[in-house]
């Protein structure tokens, strides 16, 4: 959290009430139990303030009563963990909390900003839901989110979106609306059209679907990864192949990404090892996109680098990693655009909401 907020901690309820009524917060989070106040009390203050009524507020409950779920009803609070639960449990609800406070608020942008977010975040949430049930996902979907971010690539409104996109907390869904965009982006300025621009764009949103099936404690883990968890999180190629796979009509070259875009061209990447041809050229192109869309967002275990510098990682791995041609004409377009700069605010500037 502390890549993505200035957090501010108090143990007393009297200070936070005080704080409630002196300072904007964008979201908070209240133990059950503290030091001379219920934070129960301390939630019904915060709606009754003057400066944080609508912040969302998540408990953190010693256990989860009849009470405590009248009040998630109500809205007093937007929802509830149990204090025992991992951090990964813990990361994962504070995010679908937030996101979905800055999902109401999209209503006030301007309407095709709204539509491209509101879009993908439908077909999202279906892969959520398919991915849960073993369902196939409706291709419709995706191409739908595909069309309406290459509309926006065409429009120049890409940087309006990939802008109120940062205020959402969803890291992994950002994260594929942000390589979509970057690789429609891309694709259009070295000269690809039509379909194949959506297929790119699809391609780009659907790579990292199967981590909508990654257990949370380690999607969300806020630290570097053991070699176990690493074996798991690997996966998430393989089962985003799988969820395409049972869908139909989803293009063969969108699947091939989804299971390639960690293929390395030298043989050290996963899921198997690929080594140069073996790797179809989108695959590889996709990977550039999404190394340099990782490097510029915050995760959950670094903070964001900046365009320059994420530029000049890739650079490093052009070669061994990624295709040289493809890096040398990435870095070119996002300089000569200045599309790296649009898409992530200065470092010194925050995200708006912060
Ligand atoms: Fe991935
Ligand atoms: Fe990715």
């Amino acid at each position: 959290m502390r890549f993505r907020y200035r957090a501010v901690a108090v143990e007393d309820g009297w200070l936070a009430l005080h704080l409630v009524n002196t300072t904007q917060f964008s979201a908070m989070v209240i133990a059950e139990r503290l030091e001379s106040l219920s934070g129960l009390d301390v939630a019904y203050s915060v709606r009754e303030s003057h400066r944080n009524a609508h912040v969302p507020i998540m408990l953190v409950a010693e256990r989860i009563t009849a009470r405590i779920r009248d009040m998630v009803e109500s809205g007093v609070i937007d929802c509830c963990v149990d204090q025992a639960a991992e951090t990964g449990s813990f990361l994962f609800e504070f995010n679908s909390m937030c996101g979905a406070h800055a999902e109401r608020a999209w209503s006030a942008l301007e309407s095709d900003v709204a539509r491209v977010l509101s879009t993908a975040r439908g077909t999202y949430k279906a892969v959520f839901a398919a991915s849960t049930t073993d369902e196939p996902l409706d291709a419709r979907l995706l191409a739908e989110t595909a069309d309406a971010v290459v509309e926006a690539v065409k429009n120049g409104r890409v940087t309006a979106v990939m802008r109120a996109l940062q205020t959402h907390d969803d890291y992994t869904f950002v994260h594929s609306l942000s390589v979509s965009a970057v690789l429609a982006f891309f694709g259009r300025e070295i000269g690809i059209r039509d379909g194949d621009l959506g297929v790119m764009a699809q391609a780009g949103f659907a790579h990292d679907f199967g981590k909508r099936v990654m257990p949370h404690a380690i999607l969300y883990k806020p630290g570097l990864l053991d070699t176990a968890q690493m074996v798991v999180i690997r996966r998430h190629a393989q089962a985003a192949g799988e969820i395409l796979r049972r869908s139909e009509g989803i293009p063969a070259e969108v699947i091939n990404v989804a299971e390639r875009h960690h293929e390395r061209l030298n043989g050290t990447g996963y899921p198997n090892g690929l080594t140069g041809a073996e790797i179809d050229d989108l695959s590889m192109v996709a990977a550039v996109g999404d190394v340099f869309s990782a490097l510029i967002d915050n995760r959950c275990y670094k903070p964001r680098y900046a365009p320059q510098e994420a530029l000049r990682m890739l650079r490093d791995m052009a070669g061994p990693h990624l295709e040289p041609h493809h890096v040398a004409k990435f870095i070119e377009v996002m300089n000569d655009t200045g599309f790296a700069a649009w898409m992530a605010p200065p470092l010194d500037e925050g995200v708006p909401g912060e």
